[in-house]
């Protein structure tokens, strides 16, 4: 661990090349922590590690506060992977990383299982963008934000069509799909059809491909 905390520079500088977070987007996380006084978060989807490793870093830097990050075992395989990058910037104490075989829904189910208070002030969903997936997550994650928690989605307007490509086979999952669903935005079903009119949130704020909402 270095003997002191490490800029969101030095993590952007550790990450180039890899996908998703961008340096903007951690800055704006930043300073959302801080007017909101975020502690404990909870992370959907981490892929290389790249958007845990800012979250950590603004955590650490804040003196105080935990992420619980949750994706695929797949991830494990990655180059680098969550571990590998959390340990190089001296940010692992600050997160704890599950490893789902199918969906980070079943970790939130034992999550709950185990204690059904809240317990997050912080949720980022960034994994899956299915109707049913985020659907079901957000419903979860309701459960687990404390009064005054936030909830922020990425991709709000991501749709699975944009993935196909002329010329290409289709994968699998996404031959499974309708058209339909294909072409649909359906963090945006979320939101809209969910979040929007769900009794339990305010405070409802787009910026860009990301939507916040808070708690009541
Ligand atoms: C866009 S990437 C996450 C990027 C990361 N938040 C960042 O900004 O660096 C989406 C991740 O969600 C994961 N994912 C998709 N569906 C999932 C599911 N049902 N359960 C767990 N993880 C899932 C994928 O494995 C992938 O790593």
């Amino acid at each position: 661990m270095q003997d002191r905390t490490i800029t969101l520079t030095e993590v952007r500088d550790r990450v180039a090349g890899l996908r998703y977070m961008t340096l903007a987007q951690a800055e704006k996380l930043e300073g959302f922590f801080a007017e909101q006084d975020i502690a404990d978060c909870l992370e959907l989807g981490f892929y290389h590690g790249v958007s845990s490793a800012y979250m950590a870093a603004i955590l650490e830097a804040r003196g105080r506060g935990h992420l619980t990050t949750i994706d695929l075992v797949s991830g494990a395989a990655r180059a680098p992977n969550i571990d590998a990058l959390l340990g190089d910037l001296g940010l692992s104490h600050r997160v704890t990383v599950h490893y789902e075989p199918r969906c980070f829904t079943w970790r939130l189910m034992r999550m709950i299982e185990a204690d059904p208070g809240p317990r997050f002030d912080f949720a980022y969903i960034d994994g899956a963008h299915t109707w049913l997936v985020t659907g079901y997550a957000f419903l979860l994650v309701e459960r687990l934000l404390r009064p005054g928690g936030w909830v922020l989605f990425d991709d709000l307007d991501f749709t699975y069509a944009t993935l196909v490509k002329p010329g290409r086979p289709m994968p699998d999952f996404l031959r499974r799909m309708t058209a339909e669903e294909r072409a649909t935005p359906q963090v945006r079903k979320v939101w809209d059809l969910l979040v929007g009119p769900h009794p339990a949130f305010h405070n409802h704020r787009e910026d860009g491909r990301w939507a916040f909402a808070q708690k009541r």
